[in-house]
């Protein structure tokens, strides 16, 4: 057996008959436990992304409570234990640049301790793809309970969801809102713990966790701290015993066909583009090919049915009311793959069964659905390696004009509200070096303001481009992910202010309309300071583009010899 096979098998050694067995059971017998439970298998732990420092996930504590009793009742024994936790709001300059130092911890964790099998608890965008790389390279069984939505507030005699930040904060940049709304915003915004209340990219990541069958059918989107919220929890800490009972191996969950159930379910939800990239480096963690070619296919043939924020106008709780991710995955009938399994140890085909139609605003049927509006992946000389923008989000189909070129966000911050910015209407925003290795981390920047000058006049949608990502529940027609990035030399570097852009969803195709003569003479420029040590370096030697996922090169799956 190798160390690493030990160590896949190391919750049996609380049943050992010699020495190893006894220290392992009298060091716990130190936090409480008695005899019959240490020798009690199996052991599970519960792998926590709770932290103050991550309010997404500040209820995860209550339902590490729920999963141990869950365990407790078939037989189990529950060790809660933390991981590092990554806060969107908190972490500088980006949680991205974190997540694969999380997933590392998350798998090291795993593999190492004397446990069988793992209920991984997260929320927050970046811990729940952490947790499900992390998880699935550790081998061990796994089961995901995520943090749930947190309450949807109420400003201004309307609901009030954490969408409306964007074009709230727009407001303010725009003096419309005084100091006395901007303080009691800020105590309406967020009036309890739980992720982002809709189509985010957490919600995403938490339908996706659902969708591969890490998560409970249904679980996904129960409101934070619910009854059904917390009766998933206990359901899922039965569930793990009856997994680990299975041998259940998370790699054994991510195939091509449940990928592309995952695929298609962020588009039929009108969900974040940035569970692309996490859906690619789950794909390299399990050594299953996914590939920008075949996104492209699933998102131009995928009807969006759901009608929710950000890209619908109903809440979260209504999808949930008309069955939530089940009913999604029932509706779009032919287009999932009804055999893929579920944590419960059943296919998908029983979770969707269950779910009767409901009339709702927020599921269309699919033939009442538009078609491919969710997610266009684009290519073309500007983007060889791939592009992805949310047509749902913005009003712009195709569009032509004369880029505006931004070398980073201060570059940005400092000229876009300049008067004298040589910019119309018709424009194209650029905002380039703020990729994987550019800014470093790929952080969510790319949501480029409209020019001041040009929102006061009306103009509330222009084609921006850039190699960042956005949040998930932000708006416009941002072209984002652009790979090769700049910062390694991609075409986006060679763009000069002047240059027209063409950029057509429907073709998937963004251009660079220079002649390739013209290309050949242009300096991309120096890449940016490598970082001379710690973990700045690891992670500036290994990344990946997006379109492998943004892992490091070493942690994705290395084929059978
Ligand atoms: Fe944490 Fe949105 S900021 S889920
Ligand atoms: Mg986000």
């Amino acid at each position: 057996m190798s160390q690493r096979e030990i160590a896949r098998s190391n919750g049996s050694l609380f049943a050992d008959d010699g020495a190893d067995g006894f220290l392992h059971r009298a060091f716990l017998r130190g936090e409480g436990f008695n005899h019959e439970a240490v020798r009690r298998r199996p052991v599970i732990g519960i792998c926590t992304s709770w932290s103050e420092l991550s309010p997404c996930n500040a209820g995860l504590r209550d339902v590490a409570v729920e999963v141990k009793k869950g365990i407790a009742q078939a037989g189990g024994i529950g060790l809660e234990f933390p991981t590092i936790s990554l806060s969107e709001p908190f972490i500088r300059p980006t949680s991205m640049l974190l997540r694969n130092l999380m997933s590392m911890d998350v798998e090291e964790m795993i593999a190492s301790s004397p446990i069988d099998g793992v209920v991984l608890l997260g929320g927050c965008d970046k811990t729940v793809p952490a947790q499900l790389m992390g998880a699935i390279s550790a081998g061990k069984p796994a089961i995901m309970v995520t943090a749930g939505p947190r309450p949807v507030s109420c400003w201004r005699d309307a609901a009030l969801t954490i969408d409306e930040v964007w074009p709230l904060i727009d407001e303010r940049r725009l003096g419309r809102l005084d100091d006395d709304d901007w303080v009691e915003l800020e105590g309406k915004l967020n009036v309890g713990v739980g992720t982002c209340n809709v189509l985010g990219t957490a919600v995403t990541m938490a339908a996706i966790a659902e969708v591969l069958g890490f998560a409970l059918p249904g679980s996904s989107l129960h409101a934070a701290g619910s009854d059904e919220h917390l009766g998933a929890a206990v359901r899922a800490g039965a569930a793990i015993v009856d997994a680990v009972g299975r041998g259940a191996a998370p790699v054994s969950l991510v195939t091509e066909e449940s990928l592309e159930n995952a695929v298609r379910m962020v588009c039929a939800l009108g969900g974040s583009t940035n569970a692309l990239i996490h859906l690619e480096a789950i794909a390299g963690r399990a050594g299953v090919g996914l590939g920008i070619e075949r996104i492209r296919e699933w998102a131009r043939t995928t009807p969006l049915l759901a009608n929710v924020r950000p890209s619908g106008s109903q809440l979260l709780s209504d999808l949930q009311s008309a069955g939530g991710v089940p009913a999604v995955a029932r509706e779009l009938g032919e287009l999932f793959h009804a055999g893929t399994a579920t944590a419960e140890g059943l296919s998908w085909d029983v979770a969707r069964a269950r779910t009767a139609p409901v009339e709702s605003a927020a599921l269309r049927a699919a033939d009442a659905s538009p078609v491919g509006e969710a997610i266009a992946v684009l290519s073309g000389n500007l983007a060889p390696g791939g592009a992805v923008v949310k047509p749902v989000a913005g009003g712009l189909r195709h569009a032509r004009g004369r880029a505006v070129v931004f070398d980073g966000v201060a570059d940005l911050n400092r000229r876009i509200d300049d008067e004298g910015l040589d910019v119309d209407a018709d424009s194209v925003l650029v905002l380039r070096g703020v990729g994987t290795r550019g800014a470093p981390g790929i952080p969510e920047v790319g949501h480029i303001p409209i020019p001041a000058r040009l929102a006061r006049a009306g103009v509330v949608d222009m084609l921006r481009v850039t190699d960042a990502r956005m949040s998930g529940t932000a708006t416009g027609t941002v072209v984002l992910h652009v790979t090769p990035e700049a910062a390694v030399g991609g075409p986006l570097a060679l763009v000069r202010d002047g240059d027209i852009i063409e950029v057509d969803i429907e073709h998937g195709t963004i251009e660079l309309l220079v002649p390739e003569v013209e290309l050949a003479e242009r300096d991309p420029g120096a890449p940016p300071d490598a970082p001379r040590r710690g973990y700045g370096l690891l992670y500036d030697r290994h990344v990946l583009q997006p379109d492998q996922g943004c892992d490091f090169d070493f942690l994705r799956a290395v084929p059978d010899e």
